[in-house]
């Protein structure tokens, strides 16, 4: 069996996944949409060999946690199945960030690690089959498959839950800066474990409503080329997540103070004239989408602000491909 490696790119939501129909499965409750980020990447390597009795996993630098290997395995026996193999795979990865980012890297993880087994094991999947294997690693991998804008659609089934590209106008030049605070101890709450708890809040179901709602809106911005309604509905689906976080028993709150300061300079830059909005994920750091000919005065903004560590700039990143340097 041949060796494969393929590299992938973290994503970051623009409509947010928050909450499964289908845990085993990992059907979401709603459809979501996210930007590919292109100086976030994961390499991995697979092989599928006669003489391994068990997998053999390894995360270059920092090592798996705990449960991740055994995630890795159970991701590699959906492969197995599909491909009717039972043949046991070394699987080294690599991140190009770290942990202390607070990027999760379990969707450019997962898409890297589908595409790169799959073809290990001989299969030619369609984008479209790959971005459902990703998914049932970790749902947000499955747009990670894609890259760029893509929209992952809820579905009904297991065939019908996969993301794709949308369109959207080139000339914004879109640009992610991922803001991190100076307190960078990894999230208390994970996004698998925080979202079993969204059904607890008694705004759920509203929430699944309104994602959906949200996702058209986030279309018509795009047709008719208003970036400003664009951040606009990113802002209101980064409340629409943390409102369900904080309402949920136990609650959660991922913010800290520097979170709601890092909103609160961005609605001061946006009175200068600056188009920049704001999102956040399963932790405390900001995400700020703009345009690349803003990128320099909003950083330069933001570095003001005494708590902030980096700010990493990044376009928008490709689908998950497959490269020719192997990691063993
Ligand atoms: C807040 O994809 O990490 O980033 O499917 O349980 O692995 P699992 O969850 P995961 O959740 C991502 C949650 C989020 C929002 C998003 O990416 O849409």
């Amino acid at each position: 069996m041949k060796k494969s490696t393929a590299q992938a790119h973290a994503n970051i939501a623009l409509v947010k996944y928050w909450g499964k129909g289908d845990e085993k499965l990992r059907l979401p409750v709603n459809s979501s949409a996210a930007i590919a980020l292109d100086n976030l990447t994961t390499t991995t390597t697979v092989e599928f060999r006669e003489d391994l009795k068990e997998d053999q996993v390894e995360l270059v630098g920092e090592g798996f946690e705990a449960g991740e290997v055994e995630k890795v395995s159970k991701h590699l026996d959906r492969v197995r199945e599909i491909a009717k193999i039972s043949l046991k795979a070394k699987v080294i990865s690599q991140n190009s960030f770290p942990k202390a980012a607070g990027m999760a890297s379990s969707a450019s993880g997962f898409a890297a690690l589908s595409v790169a087994a799959a073809v290990a094991t001989g299969l030619n999947l369609s984008e479209k089959e790959l971005s459902i294997l990703a998914r049932q690693g970790s749902g947000s991998a499955s747009r990670s498959v894609p890259g760029g804008v893509s929209v992952w659609h809820a579905g009904t089934s297991s065939e019908t839950s996969y993301a794709q590209r949308i369109d959207y106008p080139k000339d914004w030049d879109l640009h992610v800066l991922l803001v991190m605070a100076t307190d960078t101890s990894v999230k208390k709450v994970g996004s698998t474990e925080g979202m079993a708890l969204a059904p607890t809040s008694p705004y759920f179901k509203i929430a699944i409503e309104e994602a959906e709602a949200n996702i058209e809106r986030l279309k018509v911005s795009m047709r008719q080329n208003d970036f400003a309604g664009f951040g606009r509905v990113i802002e209101d689906e980064c409340f629409r997540l943390h409102m369900l976080c904080m309402t949920t028993t136990p609650n959660i709150l991922y913010w800290r103070g520097i979170t709601v300061e890092v909103f609160q300079k961005l609605l001061k830059i946006r009175e200068s004239g600056i188009e920049a909005f704001f999102t956040v994920d399963a932790g405390p750091h900001v995400h700020v989408i703009c345009q690349g000919k803003d990128v320099s005065s909003v950083k330069t903004e933001l570095e003001k602000l005494s708590e902030i560590k980096t700010i990493i700039d990044c376009a928008i990143g490709e689908g998950t491909k497959l490269v020719e340097d192997h990691l063993f």
